[in-house]
């Protein structure tokens, strides 16, 4: 299994931001939203070997996990997938493990620290402009990677995993979640 963690460092998680503003009024969403999109849709359809979450950091710590082996109605439009995530943050979530809301998404209380106990002991790589170029390293494909928002990934995050880089250009996350996708696609 392919798990992907996106990390909002200021990324909301209530259902009140502006949808003609979502960059400005969401903490940055939006970078999770693209990520979103990246990590579960191919061409007609949706990669069944991938989940991902969206780690909201910005007031009440709260993840959101999308399964591709279960989610439905998850629409390329990143207009749509903003309006499908502001539903799921008026969810009256408030367990630290994952509640399922539709099929294949669920919702959990807490950061990344729920990511990391639902994710199990899989391999871990931080995606990390500064790592070791991923074409030097055996990537397990079985395995839990973690990106950074706009800002990066944040300082204090002591994430016990393998520094990769996907290239030497620091790029949009949800480009870097493309690479990987391919690049394990090409193994
Ligand atoms: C837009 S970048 C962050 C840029 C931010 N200004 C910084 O300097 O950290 C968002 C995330 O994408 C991932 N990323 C971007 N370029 C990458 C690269 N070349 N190799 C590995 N990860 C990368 C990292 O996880 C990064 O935190």
């Amino acid at each position: 299994m392919r798990r992907f963690a996106v990390i909002g460092q200021r990324a909301t998680s209530s259902p009140t931001f502006l949808m003609r503003d979502i960059p400005g009024t969401s903490g940055r969403l939006d970078v999770l939203i693209r990520c979103l999109r990246a990590a579960l849709l191919v061409s007609h359809g949706l990669r069944r070997d991938t989940v991902i979450y969206l780690v909201l950091l910005g007031d009440m710590p709260t993840t959101l996990r999308f399964s591709g082996n279960a989610a439905k109605y998850i629409r390329p439009d990143e207009h749509q997938l903003a309006i499908l995530v502001r539903k799921l943050l008026a969810w009256p979530a408030d367990s630290a493990r994952f509640v399922e809301m539709r099929e294949g998404i669920a919702i959990a209380r807490g950061g990344l620290e729920v990511v990391l106990a639902d994710a199990g002991a899989c391999a871990r790589y931080v995606l990390d402009e500064r790592g070791a170029d991923m074409r030097t390293l055996p990537l397990e494909p079985d395995a839990l990677f973690l990106l950074g928002d706009d800002r990066g990934f944040p300082e204090g995050f002591a994430v016990e995993g393998t520094h990769v880089s996907v290239g030497p250009t620091s790029v949009q996350a949800e480009d870097a979640l493309t690479l990987i996708h391919n690049e394990l696609d090409r193994r």
